[in-house]
């Protein structure tokens, strides 16, 4: 029998899942006692090379609450009948069906295409839009550099898309792009907050009553307006614009308000996005779409303002926001638009690192737009619908999407992340683009599922390809249902801690959002005890006896580098950079999930090939050079030796030629990172002693500092486990915990 290993690693490359368990317990209250719920990472539009689409629309069950579609997990061949595994409805297949057999299947019925891909011939194929908002309260040289990365942009962007441009700084200007010779644009004032229909009613975009208007001749000067359909004078073919768009972009000016010494400039970046949304209401609506922000600073009048103009008053930090001292907050969290909205932001400060005249955003504004087989990595306007076996109800989501408030007879009462619904929006999409999704067992213990059956989840993804057709992705999973007493090994033995780890950090993120940093942190902490309490081996109140079978013994060390992550710590960290981290933790796979929890560590000598190493500062050593790829960093760090050697330049002699080598391997690989990573990690290149060191030293397990002596968790007499100690010291507490009999 293949090992769970296999069995895990075969379903995320069919069907881009990763269950925490893979064995389902039988009823509710032993499904809570697995303390990890029962929940899975899924990557809707994961790549699979070996599924090319099917050319025809899905067959659907004909109940009226629950259309699933059909499906290879159980099929009748004989009585042309197929029962619906999620209403139990059973339905004639349809005409064109009507030869299939065990050895004439269509592709959904067959067990490899259990993720499908159809593409769906109705209505006329919508465009794709991408509106540039841009601010020009920009430095002169971040202005220069992202005039040109705009322009270059032209050249990648499908040819077909439709794009347009706003840009803000103290008011906010529409610029139409289909002016005759002198440029035209609308302008708006940056405070006076504004609804969709009044946005589109000034921008012309309704149309207005006009009887009697038949049969009048348009005035000279009115006649190319006229005959443009309204839509597409702000919004065009990239390939019919290009060159006056390229001609704009370069004229594009600083905002020509002047800022007083001791004021910053004023930035309306809430009208500004809350006009681009209107605009694409008013022009094309449910069709995909990006709004790319590129800003250099806080927002600061209108809806949304962070900060008032005042230079003295700082932007509030982590503390003031702890202490409610963050004078704008309230307001500026309660901005909402109008429809979900797909907008990445650019931001560029004056510092220096973060600068539009960086390779690291000019580089990663190209990703966006990078093809792999011709295609573009990117999908548009996505909705997801899940749809659960009688046993499960879903209780929500986390990832980058929004609930469509799709009420139904799969949804749990009890919430998880975005709850409450079986459809969310996600708005944009690429092919690493993960949701975690967690369901809940509603059998009661009285009354288990019975054994021997299975429990089945249909993932149902709608989305616009880059190529403007519509598409449908079904991926139908079902796992086994076990009973939690009599089969509590099997269970362990289906556990994926590696899953689990993310799944549970995404929960702790999303509580992060709106509870207390310590209070998610104990939340956590309580979690990792109550698991290895179930499934720790042990004698009552003998820490030493602790095992942890080989399912689980990675996790522990999962969560102590969760509590020490810039997702759940916030020092030394600003809101906005915190909320930078988070944003990208709650959308990646599970492979860059569990870097950003557990940094990478590979060392380079001269005593053989490079190896991953303990991400600990044991490793740190004055003969090697290390390699940590963070996800958002990659650090090259020279120990002591390595690093007078290249001061002495040793590299540049012939007969160091090794050393030379030495010195590149690392870069190499990291270049390798760096040419496939969205967004591109910063590259830091140190030394012992270096004062960039300090990025290694803040992610190595502190194995050899003072701390452990640090004698912790005793203060409250909670079962808690205190900040910044080693992983030794975070493991003896846990166990000392786990086999309390008082805990
Ligand atoms: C952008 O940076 C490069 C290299 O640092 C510099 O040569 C160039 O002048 C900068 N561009 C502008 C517009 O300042
Ligand atoms: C581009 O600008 C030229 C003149 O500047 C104008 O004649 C032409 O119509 C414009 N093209 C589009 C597609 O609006
Ligand atoms: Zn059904």
């Amino acid at each position: 029998m293949a090992t769970y290993q296999d069995f895990i690693q075969q379903n995320e490359e069919r069907d881009g899942v990763r269950f925490s368990w893979n064995l389902w317990p039988s009823s509710r209250l032993e499904a809570t006692r697995l303390v990890v719920p029962v929940s899975c990472l899924f990557t809707p539009l994961k790549e699979r090379s070996e599924l090319p689409p099917v050319q025809y629309e899905p067959v659907l069950c004909s109940r009226a609450n629950c259309r699933a579609v059909l499906n290879p997990i159980q099929v009748d061949f004989k009585a042309k009948i197929w029962a619906c595994n999620f209403c139990f409805q059973r339905n004639p297949f349809p005409p064109t069906y009507h030869g299939i057999s065990e050895v004439n299947q269509p592709a959904e019925l067959m067990p490899q295409f259990s993720t499908i891909e159809y593409i769906v011939q109705r209505g006329p194929p919508s465009p794709l839009v991408f509106l540039y908002v841009v601010d020009t309260c920009l430095e002169e040289e971040d202005l220069q550099a992202l005039r040109e990365s705009l322009q270059m942009s032209l050249i990648l962007l499908p040819p077909n898309a439709l794009v347009g441009l706003i840009t803000f700084g103290r008011m906010v200007q529409v610029h139409e792009l289909s002016c005759e010779g002198i440029a035209k644009s609308y302008v708006f004032r940056g405070t006076k907050e504004l609804n969709p229909k009044q946005i589109q009613e000034m921008l012309g975009l309704t149309k207005p009553a006009t009887p009697g208007q038949q049969g009048r001749p348009p005035a000279p000067q009115e006649e190319t307006s006229f005959s443009l359909p309204s839509t597409l004078r702000f919004l065009q073919p990239v390939h019919k614009v290009d060159t006056n768009l390229t001609d704009l972009l370069g004229e594009l000016q600083r905002d020509p308000w002047p800022v007083a010494q001791g004021k910053r400039p004023l930035r309306s970046t809430g009208i500004a996005l809350s006009i681009a949304v209107g605009l694409l209401e008013g022009t094309f609506p449910n069709t995909g779409a990006r709004i790319m922000l590129f800003t250099g600073g806080p927002p600061s009048q209108g809806p949304g303002m962070v900060v008032g103009d005042e230079l003295k008053t700082p932007i509030r930090s982590w503390h003031d926001i702890q202490k409610d001292n963050a004078r704008h907050l309230k307001k500026a969290t309660k901005v909402r638009y109008s429809s979900p909205l797909s907008v990445s932001v650019w931001k560029a400060i004056c510092v220096k690192k973060y600068s539009f005249n960086t390779s690291l955003f000019k580089q990663t504004f190209q990703r966006v737009f990078s093809k792999e087989n011709g295609e573009f990595r990117m999908a548009f306007g996505g909705t997801l619908e899940v749809k659960t076996s009688r046993e499960l109800k879903v209780s929500g989501t986390i990832g980058p999407c929004v609930s469509l408030h799709t009420k139904g007879p799969c949804v749990s009462e009890i919430e998880m992340g975005i709850g409450g619904t079986t459809q969310w929006k996600v708005c944009s999409l690429t092919p690493s683009t993960t949701l975690a999704l967690y369901f809940e067992i509603m059998n009661q213990h009285n009354a288990p599922i019975p054994q021997g059956g299975r429990g089945a989840i249909q993932f149902v993804t709608q989305y616009q390809h880059a190529s403007m057709q519509r598409r449908i992705r079904v991926t139908t999973v079902a796992r086994s249902w076990a009973d939690a007493q009599s089969q509590i090994q099997h269970i362990e033995s289906s556990f994926d801690q590696e899953a689990s780890a993310v799944l549970m950090a995404r929960l702790g993120v999303f509580k992060a959002e709106s509870e207390e940093g310590p209070d998610v942190l104990r939340w956590l902490d309580r979690q990792l005890i109550r698991l290895c309490q179930k499934f720790g081996q042990f004698n009552k109140d003998d820490p030493n006896s602790f095992r942890l079978s080989e399912s689980l013994s990675l996790y522990p060390q999962f969560m102590f580098h969760l509590r020490r992550s810039p997702f759940l710590q916030v020092f030394n960290n600003s809101p906005d950079e915190s909320s930078y981290y988070r944003h990208h933790f709650v959308r990646q796979d599970l492979t860059q999930s569990l870097i950003m929890i557990q940094p990478i560590l590979y060392s380079y000598s001269f005593y053989g090939p490079p190896e991953p190493v303990l991400l600990d500062s044991s490793s740190i050593l004055p003969d090697r050079i290390l390699l940590m790829d963070t996800f958002f960093q990659l650090v090259i760090y020279h120990g002591e030796t390595i690093a007078q050697w290249r001061k002495a330049g040793y590299q540049d002699m012939p007969e160091y030629e090794n050393f030379k080598q030495l010195l590149q391997a690392p870069l190499d690989d990291a270049l390798e990172i760096l040419r496939l990573r969205f967004p591109m990690p910063r590259y830091i290149d140190t030394e012992h002693g270096g004062s960039q060191a300090r990025f290694l030293l803040s992610k190595v397990n502190p194995s050899q500092t003072h701390n452990n002596l640090y004698a912790w968790g005793q203060e409250s007499g909670a079962p808690i486990l205190t900040d910044d100690v080693s992983l030794q010291v975070f493991m003896d507490h846990l166990k000392k915990l786990a086999v309390s009999s008082s805990a």
